[in-house]
């Protein structure tokens, strides 16, 4: 059921309930004000005849029904007397009484024992509602017997005025339904409306128009935040969307100029007959160009699925200096081919949980750096250190530093500081960002600190959970 048929049925069940209710209310001290106000014309009444008949009680009395005056209030209500003995032998009454109501039994009249009387509802033979009060007024002298007096009033006005009152009611609590439930379906769509125009505006986006926005403004409360977060939401989508187009653009462009080199390389051959030697340098040359397409490609591989990498990492158990040592040994002849020193501190059986392969990796981009950073006379230091909560990598050098403005932008993929440098060289820009992967495969993290003409010194930080 939506919303706004829910709201639409819980305001307009409340309001009409609300309303049912007060006139009820209204309803029930009408009826008992009515009644009361019969009860005290009665008391009026009896009280009238006590003075008119105690000269001679059982005179006729002359009151009648056809002798209401012609201005009298055609509402007026029909009020009957009668005495009668204790043997309830009618002494006297208005005329006309008998035929409306037989006087009470003895029985009736000897279970009245106050002065104050008795009231009480009654039907006439005929069907018609009277209110009666009958008061006992006792002997004058010792041995009298007592006599009764009964004042009657006809309800039939009364019942016919409750009865026009109640169907103007069931009209006002029809109408009232109708317009509570039109009420209720007004707030309720005027309510959805903002949520309405937010579902518009988000089946509207597409990875084309990543830019639109949520208003905001003006929304209630707590549409607000909800808004906000989608807006939210779409910046960081619009953010990655953006990087993966920057992304594919780059890859393109890196991969466009190896392959234009190799087939210039391969057209140039072909353009005029060569020698057999002059045909193994070309081919060499083409094996080393594309051995590194498809370093390139791996590397590039490898970035996707760690980005979207799921599963955890396979760990093992290594000893760190162990594993560094094999680095160190592995990049020990590039750096005596740059005349650069490198330089191993790390202590021995500090075991931590890795993937050792990346871990190589990683350490190896960071020395690979270092070294071609680094001019003839340097020092690359490698060192390690574990702490309780983790291990720390770092790889410092004495080379030409990066200055402040490259610094923030050096983990992103392509980037190279001297861009010129890279092209056709053999830098494609990936190896930090290769770093930064893996330490985030990991759950750490990687820093770097940098002074131009002083050195660098990169951190990998490695969490030491397993
Ligand atoms: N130790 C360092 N000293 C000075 N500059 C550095 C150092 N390490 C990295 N850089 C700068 O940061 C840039 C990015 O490094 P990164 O390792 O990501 O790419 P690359 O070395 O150019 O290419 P690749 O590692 O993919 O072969 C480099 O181009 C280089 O200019
Ligand atoms: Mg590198």
């Amino acid at each position: 059921m939506s919303i706004a048929v829910r709201m639409t049925l819980w305001y307009a069940l409340s309001a009409f309930a609300l309303i049912v209710v007060a006139t009820g209310l209204l309803y029930w001290v009408l009826v008992n004000s009515m009644y009361r106000e019969d009860l005290r014309d009665l008391a009026d009444n009896l009280n009238n005849a006590l003075l008119l008949l105690a000269p001679s009680p059982t005179a006729q009395y002359q009151a009648s029904a056809e002798q209401r005056p012609s201005w009298a209030p055609p509402h007026q209500p029909e009020i009957y007397l009668r005495v009668l003995n204790a043997g309830a032998h009618v002494l006297t009454q208005t005329p006309g009484m008998a035929r409306q109501l037989p006087p009470p039994s003895e029985a009736e009249l000897a279970a009245i024992e106050t002065r104050d009387g008795e009231t009480r509802d009654i039907v006439s033979p005929s069907g018609k509602p009277f209110l009666s009060l009958i008061i006992r007024i006792p002997g004058q002298s010792a041995g009298e017997r007592p006599r009764f007096m009964q004042v009657v009033m006809d309800r039939e006005h009364d019942e016919y005025l409750l009865a026009r009152y109640r169907e103007r009611l069931w009209l006002v609590l029809g109408a009232s339904l109708i317009l509570c439930s039109l009420g209720g379906y007004l707030i309720a769509r005027s309510g959805m409306r903002p949520i309405e125009n937010i579902d518009r505006t988000a089946a509207r986006i597409r990875a084309t128009t990543l830019h639109e926005r949520i208003e905001s403004q003006g929304l209630p409360t707590e549409l607000f935040g909800l808004a906000e977060t989608f807006n939210g939401m779409l910046d960081r989508l619009e953010q990655s969307f953006r990087h993966v187009w920057q992304f594919s653009d780059d890859v393109a462009h890196e991969l466009r100029t190896p392959i234009n080199n190799l087939r210039g390389e391969i057209e140039v051959a072909l353009s005029k007959s060569r020698s057999g030697e002059e045909y193994r340098s070309v081919l060499e040359s083409c094996l080393e160009e594309s051995a590194r397409i498809s370093r390139l490609i791996k590397t590039l591989l490898f970035l996707a699925r760690s980005d979207t990498a799921m599963d955890a990492l396979e760990r093992e158990k290594i000893d760190v200096g162990q594993e560094l040592q094999k680095v160190e040994t592995y990049y020990e002849a590039a750096a005596e081919e740059a005349g650069v020193k490198l330089n191993l501190s790390a202590a021995d059986g500090v075991y931590v949980n890795l993937n050792r392969t990346l871990f190589q990796q990683a350490v190896g981009n960071l020395i690979a750096n270092a070294i071609a950073h680094t001019s003839v006379g340097g020092l690359v230091n490698l060192a390690a250190h574990a702490e309780r909560n983790g291990l720390t990598v770092s790889v410092r050098d004495t080379g030409c530093g990066i200055a402040p403005e490259h610094l923030p932008r050096v983990f992103e993929r392509f980037y190279r500081v001297d861009q010129a440098r890279g092209g056709s060289s053999q830098n494609a820009g990936l190896g930090l960002a290769v770093v930064k992967s893996i330490a985030t495969r990991h759950g750490g993290r990687v820093e770097i600190d940098s002074e131009v003409g002083c050195g660098t010194e990169v951190r990998l930080i490695l969490p030491a959970s397993a």
